[in-house]
């Protein structure tokens, strides 16, 4: 295991990393198009980058169309536009999931954000042109180490969220993390409720030590794995479903993957609970 040097995922241009699914979003919910759309997300990205050097920055992913390639994107729709459903995005970055459904009409004051770095988010609002009219609470905390029970801010979430996103996030931690992460999204979740979101994983699962500590990469058997667990500790029944698919899928381009080894792959999500 070594430590990786950050620049190995950083991107100079944009290239074809934009796709329509995200333009739509620019164009929808910012009022952002062509060129002067470009030279925003080349200035955002620039400030963005050293709040983490993580590759979702570096790469451009924050473009990429994640949940919105996903085949249950219309049935997650159909979830957050019913009467009051709340929706809470986990290590939130810049926002651009909830602006993804914002740009599909749904409505933002039922949306909270939780991110261990304010900065993005705050980025997010000069990103997407829209403080003032994104309503998403934005709560600050590690949510490895936060009170959950305790703290007044997730009095409206405890048992009540109805769409948990979690793109790029949880496999930022290693096996035991993840363990703990998941049990306390179940702890937010009521049966009917949904997690979504896709991360980077490996053929054969293994641990990493990265800039921010060790993470741990599935593949689909280690994924259903510590999921089988998750549902044990917490006596609670889930539908997961997973998939294990190829990262030029997401929308990544050739050159993005040359520092990650052969095996590498993309873990897509949506799980569902039952009771
Ligand atoms: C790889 S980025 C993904 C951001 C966004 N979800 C996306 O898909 O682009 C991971 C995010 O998780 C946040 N994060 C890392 N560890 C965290 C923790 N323990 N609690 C809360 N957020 C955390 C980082 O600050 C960062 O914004």
């Amino acid at each position: 295991m070594s430590v990786i040097d950050t620049l190995a995922w950083f991107q100079p241009e944009i290239g074809p990393r934009l796709k329509p699914s995200i333009e739509f979003v620019f164009r929808q919910w910012s009022g952002l198009t062509g060129e002067e759309l470009e030279s925003h997300l080349h200035r955002i990205r620039e400030q963005a980058w050293p709040l983490g050097e993580f590759p979702c920055i570096g790469l451009w992913m924050f473009l990429l169309p994640g949940i919105a390639a996903f085949p249950q994107f219309p049935t997650i729709l159909e979830t957050v536009r019913r009467p009051r459903a709340k929706i809470l995005d986990l290590g939130c970055g810049l926002g651009q999931d909830l602006r993804l459904l914002a740009a599909h009409g749904v409505s933002t004051d039922r949306m909270w954000a939780l991110d261990i770095e304010p900065h993005l988010w705050k980025l997010g609002y000069e990103l997407f042109r829209d403080e003032g009219r994104m309503q998403a609470l934005f709560i600050h905390a590690d949510f490895l180490k936060v009170n959950i029970a305790g703290d007044d801010r997730f009095s409206p979430l405890r048992g009540q969220v109805d769409l948990v996103l979690a793109s790029q996030f949880l496999h930022l931690f290693d096996w035991e993390g993840q363990l703990a992460a998941n049990k306390r999204i179940v702890g937010l979740s009521k049966p009917g409720t949904m997690l979504v979101g896709f991360q980077q994983g490996r053929k054969r699962a293994r641990a990493y030590i990265r800039p921010w500590g060790m993470m741990f990469y599935h593949n689909r058997d280690s994924f259903l794995e510590l999921w089988a667990l998750v549902q044990q500790q917490t006596n609670t029944q889930w539908t997961v479903d997973v998939s294990a698919v190829a990262l030029q899928d997401w929308g990544m381009q050739n050159e993005d993957l040359e520092w990650m080894p052969e095996d590498r792959t993309g873990i897509n999500f949506v799980i569902t609970r039952d009771s």
